[in-house]
């Protein structure tokens, strides 16, 4: 059966447009509330530790407001384990943070953090958060996220999408192509994203262990010329035709 392909809103970048001014517009939640109107089947927001995006308050305001389920993506650091257990998200996406870098560049070396992440996939797995752990597309870190426990990895889609066509993209492809069915085979659920827009979607939407593409740049964007709710359908209509007779089911 062909499984349904969630799309999550990423909406950091409607509080980057509002944090250039500093005051309340654009509303990230009056974003995620059009984008729950338009089709999307989680709302994903990433708090970051200097909080250049997202800030506290519009996490508390999306807990408070939404109906869609939310995916944090945040840095496994105490301060952030404690907001999440605080607001206790539907899924938390762990993801490497450096203050210099303009947007999450790689995944996270879970084999080489285990030590380390352990007990934020445990605490938070305890709290009855879905943990997702942010990695590129190898066998090493895969492994490594189902040895930790971990029940859904995100691919880094980034590399892909930056590799222009013919310059080597198909084989980036091809590496997300084999990490999904290796996903699949050790009994993790895959999800992708970074950096994907309507050019680049196709072939992810397309690979069909991958259950959820998160995407929120592109559609921000996008979004200016000709509005978020139209944005989100065309996105949507991109991958529901590379998942033809897939149906919207349950979240988990
Ligand atoms: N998934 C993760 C884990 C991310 O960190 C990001 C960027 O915040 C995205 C998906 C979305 O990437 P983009 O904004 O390039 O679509």
């Amino acid at each position: 059966m062909t499984r349904y392909l969630r799309l999550g809103v990423n909406i950091d970048h409607v509080a980057t447009v509002r944090n250039a001014r500093g005051g309340k517009h654009p509303d990230p939640v009056r974003a995620a509330h059009l984008a729950a109107e338009a089709g999307a089947d989680g709302i994903t927001a990433h708090l970051r530790e200097d909080r250049r995006h997202i800030r506290d308050a519009d996490v508390e305001r999306l807990m408070a407001e939404l109906t869609l389920p939310l995916n944090l993506e945040m840095a496994a650091t105490d301060e952030m384990l404690a907001i999440a257990l605080r607001h206790r998200p539907h899924a938390v996406c762990l993801v490497p943070e450096k203050r210099t870098e303009v947007t999450t560049e790689g995944g996270l070396d879970v084999d080489g953090g285990r030590g380390h992440l352990e007990r934020y996939v445990a605490e938070l797995g305890a709290a009855g958060i879905r943990v997702s752990l942010f990695i590129d597309p190898e066998v090493r870190q895969l492994d490594a996220a189902r040895a930790l426990g971990a029940p859904v990895v995100e691919l880094h889609t980034g590399a892909y999408c930056d590799t222009p066509p013919g310059a080597g993209r198909g084989s980036e492809l091809t590496r997300l192509v084999q990490a999904a069915a290796h996903a699949e085979a050790i009994g993790l659920e895959c999800h992708a994203g970074h950096g994907l827009d309507y050019g680049t979607v196709g072939p992810v939407a397309a690979i069909p262990t991958i259950v959820e593409l998160n995407i929120g740049h592109f559609l921000v964007g996008e979004a200016l010329f000709v509005g978020l709710g139209e944005t989100i359908r065309a996105m949507r209509r991109r991958m529901d035709e590379e998942r033809p007779g897939a149906r919207a089911g349950a979240v988990r």
